[in-house]
């Protein structure tokens, strides 16, 4: 285990780096309880529309609805109704994208959301940190040990408030997690995203992560949607770290 600088002592250094000099980056307090979970509920819900994109670009949805209609046209002789069956089906794969997303929110909102404090802060090994800017919380990253792998640190509730972004708040938390994760002696840093999240793809990249692993969401919404997960790595003994 690497022996180095404090919590309070990172947080100095790494704000310091960030592009705007007011935004300030410390760990979790209880009464920024509310504005965390917002920033979690409305990160998470901005990825419904390009969910509902991607799945209709896939080509088996596209032959579906191809399908129906075709079959329904020459079966009725009726164009009304295999364009309500077609509208109707979309309608049931945006029902289905809501539904997934909803019920991954209010899972998290009522499992480590709804404790920050008893599931990041109790613990040597793990932390939960907001990012201020003028007092007011703009983004949000937590970690701990992975619960698929504990050997490995892993980095979860990623956000940033869309009116911040872009001022490299985001990669300022990744730093933190990264030094305190090297701090804690782990070897490496793990986290998951989706296909849709193509910003934080972007993030991660940049921040020195590699691809290890593609993955359809074991639900059977997501099977049906085939809703693909990633799993990104960090590994902090090859300092692959960009700036
Ligand atoms: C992903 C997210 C956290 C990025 O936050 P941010 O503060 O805007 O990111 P930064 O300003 O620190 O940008 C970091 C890097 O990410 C990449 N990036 C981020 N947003 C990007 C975009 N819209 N287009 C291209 N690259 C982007 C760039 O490489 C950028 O570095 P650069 O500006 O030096 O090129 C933010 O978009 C977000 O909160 N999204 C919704 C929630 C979410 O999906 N979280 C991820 C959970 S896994």
């Amino acid at each position: 285990m690497t022996q180095s600088k404090s919590i309070p002592e990172l947080t100095e250094r790494i704000c310091g780096s960030c592009a705007m000099a007011n935004i300030q980056i410390r760990k979790y307090r209880d009464e920024d309880a509310e504005i965390v979970k917002e920033l979690f509920t409305l990160g998470m819900s901005e990825h419904v529309p390009s969910s509902f994109t991607h799945i209709l670009k896939r080509p088996l949805t596209q032959m579906l609805l191809m399908c129906t209609f075709c079959a329904l046209i020459t079966s009725s002789k009726s164009f009304l109704l295999p364009v309500l069956a077609v509208t109707l089906l979309l309608a049931g794969f945006r029902q289905m994208v809501i539904y997934m997303f909803n019920k991954y929110i209010e899972t998290s909102l009522s499992k480590d959301l709804n404790n920050i404090s008893e599931t990041y802060l109790q613990q040597k090994d793990s932390c939960f940190w907001v990012a201020e800017s003028d007092g007011r919380v703009v983004g949000t990253v937590a970690c701990l040990p992975a619960e698929s792998a504990p050997e490995f640190m892993e980095l979860k509730r990623m956000s940033v408030r869309r009116s911040h972004r872009g001022m490299g708040i985001a990669k300022a938390l990744c730093r933190i997690v990264a030094d305190f994760t090297r701090e804690r002696g782990f070897p490496a840093v793990i986290l998951y995203t989706s296909v849709v999240q193509t910003d934080a793809q972007k993030l991660y990249e940049h921040m020195g992560y590699t691809k290890t692993r593609e993955f359809v969401v074991p639900e059977l919404a997501a099977k049906i949607l085939n809703f693909t997960l990633f799993e990104y790595r960090l590994d902090l003994q090859q300092n692959k770290e960009r700036d």
